[in-house]
């Protein structure tokens, strides 16, 4: 029995489409905040259970009787790492064999870094096997920064000029169903990375593309950024937040080339300049 949480959510719910392709339905079930959002899966015959990670016992009912758990991160506020910490406890309580975790890319400059760091040294120290998987940025969210630099005419976000080997939500999701259904991944850590590295200038050129007239990356100051984030209603908090993981993204730390996608789903991952130019070219023309 495989159990997925966070299956109401973008990555968790393709996990599960690629594990129901792989496996019997009967080995899967998910863990979900609201159990009526997954009325599309219960209908597929895979078994829905309700867990918070804020209420470990919850999550230790949903764990009950699986041999490998799926956890995938949690948002990311500032109890992330204790929501994750409940989830380990509750995997070890209901006696799971295995822990796979979506991770990130290992850094300690922001907040979400040094979550997934906190969260991986938890899950080591269960002595269970382990897999995780460190996904790279995924380049939905560079599909939307392109969005809005088509709007605005700039690119201009509190940036470097670091390079990222930035993957697909999709590619994150087949190579977890991957590992999840195949045999021999115990005790490794797999980088899940695109298969090439983009710059924030290779970001604008594909804006410019799409545009039709350059779009230049200009690094937004960090006042001005603030000022202006300040404007739309952020509060400072969360525009610390966000500085530093545009900080972490120019560090370089993101730029990891690996294989481990295409090794792990026997499919080449997806080009992310393609992707990226594709898909918000389309989200543009609507
Ligand atoms: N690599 C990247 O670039 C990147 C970017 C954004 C996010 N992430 C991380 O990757 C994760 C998955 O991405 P995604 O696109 O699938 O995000 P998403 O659609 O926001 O899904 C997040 C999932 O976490 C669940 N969740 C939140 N708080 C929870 C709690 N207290 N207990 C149990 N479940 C909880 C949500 O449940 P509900 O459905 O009930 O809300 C949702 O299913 C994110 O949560 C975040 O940690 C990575």
């Amino acid at each position: 029995m495989i159990v997925v949480t966070g299956a109401n959510g973008n990555l968790g719910r393709m996990v599960v489409n690629f594990l129901k392709d792989r496996i019997p339905v009967s080995e899967i079930a998910v863990s979900v905040r609201e159990p009526e959002k997954a009325a599309d899966l219960s209908a597929h015959g895979i078994e829905i259970r309700q867990a918070d990670f804020r209420d470990r016992a919850s999550v230790m009912r949903a764990f009950t009787g699986a041999d490998k758990v799926l956890i995938i991160s949690t948002s990311g506020a500032s109890d992330t790492v204790s929501e994750h910490r409940n989830a380990v406890d509750a995997a070890v309580e209901a006696g799971v064999k295995h822990i796979f975790y979506t991770s990130g890319t290992k850094e300690k400059i922001s907040h979400i870094g040094r979550v997934h760091e906190q969260t991986e040294k938890a899950i080591i120290e269960t002595g269970l096997n382990y897999t995780i998987l460190r996904n790279n940025l995924y380049a939905d969210v560079l599909v939307r920064e392109v969005i809005s630099a088509v709007k605005a005419g700039i690119l201009s976000i509190p940036a470097d000029d670091g390079k990222m080997t930035t993957v697909t939500r999709v590619d994150c999701a087949a190579a977890a169903a991957a590992v999840l259904a195949t045999d021999g991944h115990q005790n490794k850590i797999y980088d899940i990375t695109g298969p090439e590295s983009l710059s924030w200038n290779d970001i604008a050129e594909i804006a410019s593309e799409i545009a039709g007239k350059e779009i230049a990356f200009i690094p937004a100051l960090t006042d001005a950024f603030r000022k202006g984030m300040i404007a739309k209603g952020l509060p400072d908090s969360r525009v610390d937040f966000l500085l530093e993981i545009y900080k972490a993204y120019s560090s370089g730390a993101y730029d990891v080339p690996s294989d481990a996608v295409a090794v792990l789903t026997g499919r080449p991952a997806t080009p992310a300049r393609d992707f990226i130019f594709r898909t918000a070219r389309e989200a543009l023309a609507h």
